[in-house]
């Protein structure tokens, strides 16, 4: 079934006041992809009715960064959003979200300025602006995000935390491909030789995985290892970071960490910002 496609806030008011029951709610930037296929997925088993939001977010980009040719495929998602069962796809325009300029965001505070937040300054801020104005609208019950943005998740529950919002924030694990490449709406942008370079950022995780045992001085710089490689490959990787931080506040784990960690690489490859990350725990060791 076609899902109600929303442009304007009143045709939201009337097609959100029609849903009953639990509502949960997907916020996207569109070009959706088997990763935002399996939130959807998620939303359906925790609710009666799925809202899913398109809006690609001028406020969470940087002045030199890819809005302007940021992927759109609006036809393509609501295709995919009619045969995942969703109700209702809210697609406003930039006008629709921002009639004004907002004088009065979030601010994401030190948690939104370091890892990512250095590398793309104001960058979740304007992510933490907008998820807020989208609970506003279409006032959720659950909404689902991908650990593939683990930071942004880690922020939208600090928000929630902080600000009393009263949604329960449900997280998915990061959909791959078979290489196990994090499915992205910015793959799209690589060729075949930028793809294989942009290859080692997962292959840097699972070889920092595999050294978990010995702790995190061994897990980051087995990781590092082949990230050098990625650097020397043609094209090359530019690399932005390799954390090893605590998955609730982003701050970097000490060399004794015991318990929940997310090591997350960012980097470059040709002019494409590519994130990733994967969940590890540390058991006590011997000293
Ligand atoms: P977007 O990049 O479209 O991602 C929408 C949601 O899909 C996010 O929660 C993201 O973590 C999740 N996602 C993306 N790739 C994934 C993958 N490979 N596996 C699992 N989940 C994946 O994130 C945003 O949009 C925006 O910042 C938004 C929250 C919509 C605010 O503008």
């Amino acid at each position: 079934m076609t899902p109600v496609i929303a442009r304007t806030r009143e045709e939201l008011a009337a097609a959100r006041a029609r849903l009953r029951g639990t509502v949960a709610f997907v916020p996207t930037m569109g070009a959706l992809h088997a990763g935002h296929r399996s939130l959807i997925r998620r939303a359906r088993e925790l609710g009666d009715a799925v809202v899913v939001s398109i809006f690609v977010n001028p406020l969470q980009f940087g002045p030199n960064e890819d809005l302007d040719r940021y992927p759109r495929t609006f036809d393509d998602d609501v295709a995919m959003c009619a045969a995942e069962g969703v109700d209702l796809v809210w697609a406003p325009t930039p006008e629709v979200m921002y009639p004004v300029d907002p004088q009065v965001r979030l601010s994401s505070g030190r948690m939104g300025a370091i890892v990512e937040g250095a590398a793309r300054p104001g960058h979740f801020d304007g992510v933490l602006t907008v998820v807020m104005k989208l609970f506003h609208q279409v006032r959720p019950d659950v909404a689902v995000f991908g650990a593939k943005d683990a930071q942004q998740l880690a922020l939208v529950r600090r928000m929630v935390a902080d600000l009393d919002v009263p949604v329960r924030i449900e997280a998915v694990p990061t959909v791959r491909e078979p290489d196990g490449l994090a499915l992205s709406s910015r793959n799209r942008y690589l060729s075949d030789a930028e793809r294989a370079t942009a290859r080692h950022l997962s292959r840097a995780l699972r070889a920092g995985a595999e050294r978990v045992a010995d702790g995190p001085a061994a897990v980051l710089e087995a990781a590092r290892a082949v990230l050098d490689e990625a650097t020397r490959a043609d094209p090359p990787l530019h690399v932005d970071y390799l954390v090893l931080v605590d998955p609730a506040t982003f701050e970097e784990v000490g060399r004794d960490h015991v318990g929940e960690a997310v090591l997350a690489v960012a980097g470059k490859v040709g002019t494409t910002h590519l994130i990733d990350n994967t969940p590890l725990r540390f058991g006590p060791r011997e000293s």
